[in-house]
């Protein structure tokens, strides 16, 4: 039973405003990237990583992974236009044998090893995909511009973080399609696939803006 992570972080990141790809932006002492992957790295749930990087930042992203002697790299390829795209990438380096796939959002930058444990363990319960998810803190409305519609009910409703985990040859499918989506367990929920939530975790921040970006520095 072989797992293998795919980080994805090949965004843009504009909302930051730098001259540079968010996942090379500094947390710390370091880029961004260099905490997802250390921390996919070190795991011991994890046995290969598969980066995607951004166009042009190949060769950085794979000279941080040597500087941080991540050892578990096992191919740094370009990603696409969309996320979607740059999963797809990633997912097409991984050897037809592996049994379960992670893709994680380098934007998530702290990972919490106790998270993978609990995706795996779903995986094990005979799910084909687990994701981490948080309940909703605030009331969520449907809107038609400026015009409330309906109010949803927010106990039926979760926010749903990355690493998301599948079974290997279900994401295989499901990212072989050309559908666009903005989580890989939206796809798999459309074919037909059974994924499970499990408990998420506030630390798991996407970073977005530079506030997000202070957030996470200050719980490194
Ligand atoms: O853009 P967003 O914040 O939703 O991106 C989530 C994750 O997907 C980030 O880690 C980002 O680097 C990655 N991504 C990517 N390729 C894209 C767009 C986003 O790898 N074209």
């Amino acid at each position: 039973m072989s797992t293998w992570a795919v980080l994805v972080a090949a965004g843009r990141g504009e909302r930051l405003g730098e001259d540079r790809p968010k996942a090379f932006v500094r947390l710390g002492e370091l880029p961004l990237l260099a905490e997802p992957l250390r921390r996919l790295d070190e795991s011991e749930w994890v046995d290969a990583v598969v980066l995607v990087a951004p166009p042009e930042w190949e060769e950085p992203a794979i000279l941080l992974a040597e500087e941080l002697g991540a050892s578990k790299v096992t191919a740094c390829v370009t990603g696409g236009e969309t996320r979607s795209d740059s999963v797809r990438a990633g997912v097409a380096e991984v050897p037809e044998d592996a049994a379960v796939i992670l893709v994680h959002d380098a934007a998530r930058p702290l990972l919490p090893d106790e998270v993978i444990g609990r995706l795996l363990a779903a995986l094990g319960e005979g799910y084909d995909g687990a994701v981490p998810a948080l309940p909703l803190p605030d009331t969520v409305k449907r809107v038609e511009r400026d015009l409330v519609v309906e109010t949803l009910d927010r106990s039926e409703l979760v926010a749903v973080q990355t690493p998301q985990a599948f079974l290997a040859p279900v994401l295989r499918a499901c990212v072989e399609s050309t559908q666009n989506a903005t989580d890989c367990a939206s796809l798999v929920e459309k074919s037909g696939g059974r994924v499970r939530i499990v408990q998420g975790d506030e630390r798991l921040l996407k970073v977005t803006t530079r506030a997000d970006l202070e957030r996470v520095a200050a719980w490194l």
